[in-house]
């Protein structure tokens, strides 16, 4: 390449070279006019182009995959840059609930907790805190937020997304990329697309058609491109019979062509499948490695199996990225400090504005007597955040015992009780022939340890056998075998490298992994052999039976009989790479729960849970709190939320089932985990809340809901026709002696002119508004346009669907206050 007109002219009409080439791809439409049209990248700026000539083939390639970080900040990523011609090194760094690398960083409560404030304002400071430390912590990307819509409640990444609904996901992730890029920190939206469930997420293939997609999934991720997200990730899974990496519809004919994005798309960590036909589809950069974006691509280059254009025009994405942020040529403006204090205001703030009270019966809560038994591993623990790529090494965290015993106050009497052993307790030495010390085991650098003896059971029971150990890679866990049965086989797959959740984490950061296994009464024989390794390693072996669970409950059923409120805190840890096999509590916990509320009905319990959980146990309950993984500030919330310093300020941001039985992919295995490899997304549009109402399923708790401790009403409905779309007026009144939040929702009913599937009601717009006792307020929410359409997938676009629609306020999808009727005009 010489000239830089020439260049510009190059890269415009590659544009249609790639078309033709790649029309053939099975996409998620035919293709039309409207569709296959593959326009160039628009925005390369003279400089780029410039700059682009200046590569070497091979430094181009190496700015197209990652690489090893000569540096050690811990972060997933790395892309060295070309000094010689002022482009930096790029680090990249997860993720969603804070900056994760290996240094301390504010631990912001889970994506989920932040979107039951329904407050995209508060997004924009969410990401302004994460913008700043990820540029203070040497990074230069984020890899987040992430959009992909809840689809199903076993997905096992629920925590680091919003939401079930494509609005409310799509006002906050634009508002946090904003508050994210503001601070000069690249943001990444992920992963694009249908990466909604965690089972088999590297292969599984999403079948799902143009107007579900549309109408769900892809808003969220538009709306980040409008934003101005400065990079895309693709997902692990095919849509439509083609990887999403490699997908053409997806990565051109959509991202490109019909939203304009003009940054670069990476893939997920090791989700590249080709070189030729995933450059030409639209991927511009594999990560974390070069498999096929390094050596691979150099090859295809000089055998002409890709055009050299081609790679500049990924190279040109990346960079215009590079400049829009005034990175290039060693222009970029000196790092920030971390500001930790700023950090954790805002983490204390989102938690408490997101705590979601379920329910709350004779007053259950706030509290106020100071005689408080605080029960579960988690009331003494600090919960922080979920594990896998989300984890973040949090600046500090206390636990919700303390905490609630600060607020409680001096003259109160705070007890507390486990209830529930989640880390085992030391083997008993009377029952090892010969004896050994199953805790803390050293194993020097190269050394192999071994046991081989005998274990003496003296009732028959069941037997949970908990292995805590220190060496980084699964290969170097431990081997116990009992009875000839190895306990802890490492599985291949990446799910096996996750750690830093509540379950597989030790408090003093050992990797934990646990199995159960029926002992008879007698003896059996246990070998165990742990190596040293590289860098030697700790490891221990403990132990729950049964027995020793019955003790531990009866012991937090001592401490509930004799308090008069008891606050029971249940947990279930998520992590990517795994999806739940059950909504229910994890555990023994509806065993603790039943147990304690029985003894004491004054219960609340607090849920530290990634997404849905059914409550069998529910009517023994006085008070149901909801705190996800709170962050790092998390015990300081919920002690607030608990005693009333603060309005429990969340709403559900996704619908609750009664069980496993009744939910929108219950039942089907082709819906939901797929067969042989396929998933159809069968539901359609209606997802979430918009599946319950479709079929007239009653939810446990719908989507929209969450309790205040004060009252408010709703009156003055009036509907007018404004900007192509609707403008809802109406007044929301604290009629309590409290002052409180309410969430004011506005859902839309269908259009009488449209010939498409549509949804009961969606959600047309939501307020947050904190209301002094007594106020009122007059609000006005506009529905947009878009949210008052449908994909039509005859023209491949949107259509409005005109005509009179009725239109509800209320405080949940299921708790509709006022209903009013409105025009649409096309
Ligand atoms: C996850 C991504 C993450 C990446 C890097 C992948 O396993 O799916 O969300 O950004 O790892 O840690």
């Amino acid at each position: 390449m010489t000239d830089t007109v020439s260049r510009r002219s190059t890269l415009r009409l590659l544009g249609a070279a790639i078309a033709v080439a790649t029309a053939a791809t099975g996409g998620l439409t035919p293709p039309s006019r409207a569709w296959a049209q593959d326009k160039p990248d628009a925005g390369v700026a003279p400089r780029v182009e410039a700059l682009i000539a200046k590569l070497t083939l091979d430094e181009k390639i190496s700015l197209l995959h990652g690489a090893t970080d000569p540096a050690t900040l811990g972060q997933a990523g790395y892309v060295p840059g070309v000094k010689r011609l002022g482009i930096p090194p790029l680090r990249l760094a997860d993720g969603p609930a804070g900056v994760r690398v290996t240094k301390h960083a504010t631990a912001l409560p889970a994506p989920v907790l932040l979107a039951s404030a329904f407050d995209p304002a508060l997004a924009r400071r969410y990401g302004q805190v994460i913008g700043r430390e990820g540029r203070a912590l040497g990074q230069d990307v984020l890899l987040s937020p992430m959009v992909n819509l809840i689809r199903t409640p076993y997905a096992g990444r629920n925590f680091e997304t919003f939401s079930e609904d494509p609005l409310l996901s799509s006002d906050l992730v634009a508002a946090e990329i904003e508050g994210i890029q503001g601070e000069g920190l690249i943001a990444t939206v992920k992963h694009y697309a249908m990466n909604n469930q965690e089972k088999d997420r590297t292969t599984v293939d999403v079948r799902i058609d143009e107007q579900t997609m549309h109408e769900t999934e892809l808003r969220a991720f538009e709306a980040a491109v409008r934003a101005g997200a400065g990079a895309v990730m693709g997902a692990y899974n095919k849509v439509n019979g083609t990887y999403a990496c490699e997908s053409k519809p997806l990565l051109t004919d959509i991202l490109r062509t019909r939203w304009g994005f003009d940054g670069w798309v990476m893939t997920d960590w090791h989700a590249a499948h080709s070189t030729v036909n995933a450059l030409t589809a639209g991927l511009d950069m594999e990560m974390p490695d070069g498999a096929y974006f390094g050596a691979a691509l150099k090859t295809a280059a000089q055998d002409r199996s890709v055009l050299e254009q081609h790679i500049d025009r990924a190279v040109g994405r990346v960079l215009t990225v590079l400049d829009r942020f005034g990175l290039l040529g060693g222009k970029a403006s000196p790092r920030p400090a971390r500001d930790a204090e700023a950090g954790a205001a805002v983490a204390l703030e989102v938690a408490k504005a997101g705590a979601t009270l379920l329910r709350n019966e004779q007053g259950t809560l706030p509290l106020t007597a100071g005689n408080i038994a605080v029960i579960g591993p988690t009331g003494t623990l600090p919960f922080v955040s979920g594990g896998g790529s989300a984890h973040v090494v949090p600046d500090h965290a206390d636990s919700p015992l303390d905490a609630i015993r600060v607020r409680a106050g001096r003259g109160a009497k705070v007890t507390s009780a486990l209830g529930e052993d989640l880390y085992g307790k030391p083997l008993p030495a009377s029952a090892l022939s010969p004896d050994f010390t199953s805790e803390g085991q050293g194993v020097g650098t190269g050394k192999t340890w071994t046991y081989d003896g005998k274990l003496t059971v003296a009732e028959a029971d069941e037997w949970t056998f908990v292995i805590h150990y220190s060496a980084a890679s699964a290969a170097l866990r431990p081997k116990v075998l009992v009875d000839g049965k190895e306990l802890f086989p490492v599985k291949p797959g990446y799910g096996e490298w996750f750690s830093g959740g509540l379950i597989y984490t030790a408090p003093d950061g050992l990797n934990v992994r646990r199995a159960t296994v029926r002992l008879t009464k007698g003896t059996h024989t246990l070998k165990i052999t742990a190596k040293g390794g590289d860098t030697g390693q700790l490891f221990r072996l403990r132990h729950t039976t049964g027995a020793t669970r019955a003790k531990d409950v009866a012991a937090a059923v001592r401490v509930a009989r004799a308090a008069r409120h008891v606050v029971l805190f249940a947990y279930e840890d998520a992590t990517e790479g795994q999806d739940r096999t059950s909504i229910a509590l994890p555990g023994h916990q509806e065993e603790l729960i039943e147990a304690v509320t029985a003894v004491n009905p004054r219960t609340t319990v607090v849920l530290n849970t990634s997404s849905a959980t059914s409550m069998p146990w529910l009517a023994r309950t006085g008070a149901v709190l909801q705190m996800y993984y709170p962050g790092q500030e998390g015990a300081a919330a919920t002690a607030a939320v608990l005693f009333g310093d603060c309005d429990p300020g969340g709403r559900l941001t996704q619908s609750f089932p009664v069980d496993d039985d009744r939910h929108p992919v219950a039942g089907d295995a082709a819906r939901y985990p797929g067969v042989d490899g396929r998933e159809e997304y069968s539901e359609g549009i209606h997802l979430g809340y918009r599946w319950y109402d479709a079929e007239g399923v009653p939810p446990l708790f719908p989507f929209g809901h969450g309790l205040s401790y004060t009252s408010f009403s709703y009156e003055d409905l009036s509907v007018r026709t404004a900007g192509g779309g609707l403008d809802v007026a109406f007044t929301v009144r604290n009629t309590g002696r409290r002052a409180g939040v309410a969430v004011p929702q506005v859902y839309v009913g269908k259009s009488p002119d449209l010939r498409l599937d549509q949804v009961v009601r969606v959600l047309g717009g939501y307020r947050r508004l904190s209301l002094r006792a007594g106020e009122q307020r007059h609000v006005t929410v506009h529905i947009a346009a878009r949210t008052l359409s449908s994909w039509d997938p005859t023209v491949h676009d949107w259509a409005l669907g005109t005509g009179p629609r009725t239109v509800w306020v209320g405080a949940s999808s299921r708790d509709l206050r006022l209903r009013g009727r409105g025009d649409v005009r096309g």
